[in-house]
């Protein structure tokens, strides 16, 4: 695809060559991330970010990620905070946000809302997550992650074994992910949680007519035993109509160290989108796993940096730009990426 100036909407967007032009820019972008170089090859634009959902990693990534390039960022969270709140349409606030910034980056508890703003935008718009529907920056650094870790092992994204677990009607991680992994081969897909909970349809559909191997199971234990990725979500409690109802499918599937040592091979690697639901009635991820070098989270996260740098780099057109623009670091960077 062309990025330049593109819209950010959907994993559908991409083939898997455009997947590895993204990797290759992010791969790039390591050094700015990791504070060795520093960049302005932004200086002087102006990143929207608005969020219009609950958020903390994807929303200051985006805008790390911006600064990073040397660009300003100009936030809205809350969707009480705009005037969305006294009936504005996503038309009109498009039209204004859009003559303020130069890309922006937006979440909103609709399913298609991102891409109804973007048709009014005079800039292009990044999907941070729109309700249930699709997160395509998560999913992206979330493969990006995928196969850094497995490449360590000599083990590749085509034949990959992953199990996802939890909440995968409501998750929009989930949903994108399973999108981008119909990009590559023979993938061998668990499924697990609770009934009413499970996968849509059209994409258990779109994983097994793209040829791979899908297996749907409430069963955890069995399910996670011959992966090489367990990724596991929280019960999406703001998708419910009720919390007593969300409250009957928290705390189903638990994945702690005794857990992990009884069932999963070793190297497992454990992921998360984040947040990880802690609390004693939910604790899917439990705090147990902290020391584990295969759990993968907070890399995670990481990479949500130099992901989103990339995206705005092509999206913005400056990919050429980065390096001619680099001088080294010269402040303290501290201990944090090595
Ligand atoms: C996820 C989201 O918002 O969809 N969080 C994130 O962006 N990393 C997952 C979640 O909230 O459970």
């Amino acid at each position: 695809m062309d990025f330049i100036g593109s819209h950010i909407l959907s994993i559908d967007q991409f083939e898997r060559a455009d997947i590895d032009h993204i990797f290759s820019v992010a791969r790039m972008m390591e050094p700015y991330a990791h504070r060795h170089q520093v960049t302005k090859v932004l200086d002087g634009a102006i990143l929207g970010n608005m969020f219009f959902e609950p958020s903390t990693r994807t929303r200051v990534s985006f805008g790390c990620a911006f600064n990073l390039l040397g660009g300003e960022v100009r936030e809205t969270t809350g969707f009480e905070n705009s005037a969305l709140a006294k009936g504005e349409s996503l038309y009109d606030t498009a039209r204004v946000l859009s003559g303020y910034s130069d890309v922006i980056a937006m979440r909103h508890p609709a399913s298609g809302s991102v891409a109804e703003f973007a048709s009014a935008s005079r800039v292009p718009v990044i999907n941070g997550g729109d309700g249930a529907n699709e997160h395509p920056t998560q999913a992206l650094l979330d493969l990006y992650t995928i196969e850094k870790e497995l490449k360590s092992s000599g083990r590749s994204l085509d034949g990959l074994r992953i199990g996802m677990i939890g909440d995968l009607k409501h998750g929009r991680t989930v949903h994108s992910l399973a999108k981008l992994l119909c990009c590559y081969k023979n993938i061998n897909l668990q499924l697990v949680s609770p009934d009413a909970l499970q996968m849509p349809g059209e994409l258990v559909e779109l994983l097994s007519s793209t040829g791979h191997q899908v297996t749907i199971s409430d069963n955890l234990a069995s399910s996670i035993a011959h992966v090489d990725i367990v990724y596991s979500t929280r019960i999406q409690e703001e998708r419910f109509v009720s919390q007593q109802e969300a409250d009957l499918y928290r705390g189903k599937f638990r994945l702690n160290q005794s857990v992990y040592t009884k069932h999963c091979e070793p190297n497992t690697v454990i992921m998360h989108p984040l947040p990880r639901d802690s609390r004693a009635e939910a604790n899917e991820l439990d705090s147990d796993l902290n020391e584990n070098p295969n759990l993968a989270i907070f890399r995670q996260t990481d990479n949500g940096v130099v992901l989103r740098m990339a995206l705005f780099a092509l999206v913005l057109d400056v990919v050429n730009l980065v390096d001619k623009s680099a001088k080294p670091v010269n402040w303290y960077t501290g201990s944090r990426f090595q």
